[in-house]
């Protein structure tokens, strides 16, 4: 059955962040969970355990461990073992948990600008130098800029530019890293969402010397559209990083919710047909926003090569300074402004929707650019 992704029902007043924080007649488009129903063996798995009605602190079965190693094994070609992997509620907690466990106060933590907020937050969060690099430089600038103990957050595929790191890039990168005695914290929670048939390459896959220094995270909450269900999880194939992350939860974070391992399971075994049928749909959408957007004068936008978050360039489109309150103001249509991600001028916008509603948020941002 091919997936009626076009048909999903309406959000508001269901307690949605994307659809509560403006006023009704808004057409949110920001906060990056998609207007799409979640695949039906998810569904179904849910409605299956809702059936019982006690819903006490939740284990972590061997089979989870197990689901998630295969699925390393199966979709990126990556060899993990059960015990590698640590759950989590999130990938937000999970790379301040290891920034906090592996730098030590006044490090430095370097990662690659614009980006998504909560990882603009880390160096603050836990006294460290924030060291935000042009996304668009090389590992030279990196390892010029790296010192021992300090940490590369990665993110990849890029929030927000939609940027998919190659091999060779992902290889300088991790050789700067490890001549400089760094360590490497990849938020790879995009990384089901490629496209043009690209293929993701986890970081810590490239070789046992870069996977010793590395942890990476990843979720099923942004392919399968379930982030509100608290589930993520870290693969750490050294056993002395993978304790010492560990022992940085602190009493803070936890290992997630019962319905969220249930569904990742489900996710990550029964919906592969549905993730592919997903892709082409955000694919044909990110083309379609891309055309017309292109149109418009003053305003400037690439395809991202992976995610449904498109990066617009609006500095050039007569909106000011601001240009996302303008839109919400004039156009009634939420994007999130570029300067949460240091970027003034630019927007980032959600195209994780029915094609109706993009045509709706193009319609709208056309009204208010000036011709
Ligand atoms: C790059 C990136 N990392 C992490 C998250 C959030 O992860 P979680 O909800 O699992 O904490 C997002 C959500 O937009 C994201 O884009």
């Amino acid at each position: 059955m091919i997936p009626d992704f076009a048909g999903a029902p309406p959000r508001l007043g269901t307690d949605s962040t994307k659809w509560s924080r403006y006023a009704p007649d808004v057409l949110p488009m920001w906060v990056a969970d998609m207007d799409v129903p979640v695949a039906p063996p998810i569904a179904d798995a849910l409605a299956e355990r809702l059936r019982h009605p006690v819903f006490g602190y939740a284990a972590v079965s061997d089979r989870v461990r197990q689901v998630i190693a295969d699925r390393m094994g199966a979709r990126h070609g990556w060899a993990v073992s059960p015990e590698h992997v640590v759950l989590l509620p999130g990938v937000v907690p999970g790379f301040n948990m290891a920034a906090r466990a592996l730098v030590p106060a006044g490090g430095g933590l370097h990662y690659h600008a614009p980006t998504y907020p909560p990882i603009r937050a880390v160096a603050a969060h836990w006294g460290l130098r924030d060291a935000p690099l042009p996304v668009e430089s090389d590992a030279a600038a990196l390892r010029r800029a790296m010192t021992r103990d300090d940490a590369f957050l990665l993110c990849n595929p890029h929030n927000p530019t939609g940027h998919v790191y190659s091999r060779a890039e992902l290889e300088a990168l991790a050789q700067a890293c490890l001549s400089a005695g760094a360590w490497i914290i990849s938020d790879e929670i995009h990384c089901d969402l490629l496209f043009d048939g690209r293929r993701h390459v986890p970081i810590a896959s490239l070789a046992p010397e870069v996977a010793a220094r590395t942890v990476t995270l990843m979720s099923p909450g942004k392919a399968f559209n379930i982030a509100g269900l608290k589930i993520a999880f870290a693969i750490i194939q050294d056993t002395a990083l993978r304790d010492r992350v560990q022992a940085c939860r602190l009493g803070m974070v936890d290992q997630g919710s019962g319905l969220g391992l249930l569904a990742m399971q489900a996710a990550f075994t029964q919906c592969d047909a549905w993730l592919d049928a997903l892709v082409s749909y955000l694919q044909a959408n990110r083309d379609h926003l891309v055309q017309r957007l292109g149109r418009l004068p003053g305003l400037r936008v690439s395809a991202p090569e992976a995610t449904f978050l498109a990066w617009l360039d609006l500095r050039e489109a007569g909106l000011g300074a601001d240009p996302a309150r303008v839109l919400l103001e004039r156009g009634q249509v939420a994007l999130n402004p570029g300067a949460d991600f240091g970027a003034p001028g630019f927007a980032r916008l959600n195209f994780g929707c029915p094609r109706n509603l993009l045509d709706e948020g193009i319609a709208r941002i056309a009204a208010c650019i000036p011709t």
